[in-house]
């Protein structure tokens, strides 16, 4: 073949696309939430999805892994159209699926995990060595310092993010499909997380990334999809836009400020709502002690492993712990469960909405009413009341979903994250803490989340929200508490305060 040949064989060769959607149209029952989306990937490339909470993008990469059947319209790898009958047979066609929702098994070892419907077998048995050796290849590879042998349930969130980029790895994808891989990952994570996006691209592994992080989304992707209601709306180098411009793409309106204005800082003098000293959560947090007053919103920022999450398990009794002081409005409490921490007037937001925070095999109306039974109980259920705090929730946080009588596990993930908001204020509580309240969140969901944190202040209600972003803690809190490897080192006044001092006292280096 001629070099011009050879040239136009490699030009139309690159014309094949990796992956693409003719006219996928998807309902569940009578919703339909995808209505004929079209566009097809190139090879090799890095395309970030993006889109608001609920616009259908976990959707359409559930039917190109085989996890969903498309209602209407078809799939095509390397051109050929396929059809899987679930994901394994998406895994043979080269597409793996790192899900937004975590699928592994809490009682499995990561290697099993790793492993899991893949396992490798000797003449006879499971060849647990082999196993342990390539998950322990892989582990290295995304940065896991765990021995393969670790139960899952054994780890930090963080954590299990990482096993289930191990567990798409070790399958050697040709298409990967990474859903809001970094949302709990710390900045370093999601450095090395990238160098390995970039090493399988290299390889010619065609990516798709769906984050609601655009500075990300700026950093490592090619190209941008921008998906709506459902529908496809725009395909763009990502160099050719701006942040704001990807966002108002994902919205179809004009954006402003995202952060509202400060509520004024409480008076000094303010008696303590919430007073907590010599809190220790053995291995995780040592002699811990803050004061938040009425109207305040106290943030805590650290490192992940820092200790905050642990911390507040332990005051709400989800861990063990000792205090030699908890007051609630002066009084000192005994705390053992969020159940009764509830009513006491404190309530907590996990940061592991699907582990502790909703029942997702349950209905919408009976997660958000299980905190507050007493209010629909009386002595029976009134199912009638239940559905109308259900409606009124919907509309006050704006929740997206086709219909109120399905599962909150058919909510989109940020809907979701919606949903336990909604779920931990029915209880109408005077103390709220909130664990990384807007992960998963999409841009203006999040000003919504802002909106009501600072309403919750106005009411003359204590905040804590827990976060990684430091911009969020910046645009909202009045003060910032600084967790460094299970100490608070310090609480620092939010006046002109900067993401870098945070960073400094975050690890050590003011
Ligand atoms: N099994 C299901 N049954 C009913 N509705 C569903 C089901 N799965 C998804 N949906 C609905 O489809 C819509 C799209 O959800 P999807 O999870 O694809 O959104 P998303 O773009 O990934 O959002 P997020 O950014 O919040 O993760 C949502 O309104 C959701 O409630
Ligand atoms: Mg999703």
């Amino acid at each position: 073949m001629n070099a011009v040949a050879q040239a136009q064989a490699h030009a139309s060769a690159a014309a094949v696309p990796a992956l693409a959607f003719e006219g996928i149209v998807k309902r569940f029952g009578p919703v339909q939430v995808l209505h004929g989306v079209s566009f097809a990937l190139q090879p090799g490339r890095i395309v970030g999805l993006l889109g608001e909470n609920g616009a259908g993008k976990s959707t359409l990469m559930k039917i190109a892994s085989g996890y969903e059947a498309p209602s209407e319209g078809v799939v095509t790898v390397g051109g050929r159209a396929v059809s899987f009958d679930g994901p394994r047979a998406a895994e043979n066609e080269g597409i793996v699926l790192i899900h937004q929702e975590f699928n592994l098994a809490e009682d499995l070892t990561v290697a099993q995990n790793i492993h899991l419907g893949h396992e490798k077998r000797g003449r006879f048995l499971l060849d647990d060595n082999a196993m342990r050796q390539s998950a322990a290849q892989v582990l290295a590879e995304v940065g896991l310092a765990r021995h393969p042998d670790t139960p899952v349930r054994q780890l930090i969130v963080a954590e299990k993010q990482l096993v289930e980029i191990a567990k798409a790895l070790s399958k050697r994808a040709r298409i990967l499909i990474m859903d809001e891989p970094t949302a709990t990952l710390t900045p370093g994570e999601t450095q090395r997380l990238f160098a390995l996006m970039r090493r399988l691209q290299g390889e010619g592994v065609t990516i798709v990334y769906i984050s609601h992080k655009l500075d990300e989304v700026e950093h490592i992707c090619d190209e941008v999809v921008v998906m709506r209601d459902g529908r496809f709306v725009a395909r763009e180098a990502t160099d050719a836009l701006t942040r704001l411009q990807m966002a108002q793409l994902m919205v179809g309106r004009e954006l402003s400020d995202l952060y509202p204005p400060r509520t004024p800082a409480p008076a000094d003098d303010a008696a303590p709502l919430l007073r907590v000293r010599g809190l220790t959560v053995p291995g995780w947090a040592q002699d811990v002690g803050f004061d938040l007053r009425p109207g305040e919103i106290l943030g805590f920022a650290g490192l992940v492993g820092a200790g905050r999450t642990e911390l507040f398990e332990g005051l709400l009794g989800l861990r063990a712990a000792s205090a030699q002081v908890i007051e609630i409005g002066g009084r000192p409490v005994r705390i053992s469960s969020p159940g009764q921490a509830a009513r006491q007037g404190l309530v907590y937001l996990s940061e592991d909405r699907k582990g502790k925070g909703l029942h997702v095999d349950f209905g919408l109306a009976e997660n958000l009413t299980l905190m507050d039974l007493g209010r629909y109980a009386s002595p029976w259920l009134d199912r009638a009341r239940e559905q109308a705090a259900l409606r009124d929730a919907v509309a006050e946080y704006g929740i997206r979903t086709g219909a109120l009588d399905v599962r909150a596990s058919s909510l989109s993930g940020g809907n979701q994250q919606k949903l336990a908001l909604a779920k931990v204020l029915q209880p109408r509580p005077r103390i709220v803490i909130l664990d990384e309240p807007t992960r998963g969140v999409d841009i203006g969901a999040k000003r919504e989340i802002y909106l009501l944190i600072r309403r919750l202040a106005e009411e003359g209600k204590g905040v804590i929200v827990v976060s990684s972003e430091l911009m969020e803690l910046i645009g909202l809190a009045h003060r910032v508490a600084v967790m460094r490897a299970g100490h608070l080192q310090t609480v620092l006044p939010n006046e002109g305060l900067t993401e870098e001092e945070l960073i400094a006292h975050a690890t050590g280096t003011h």
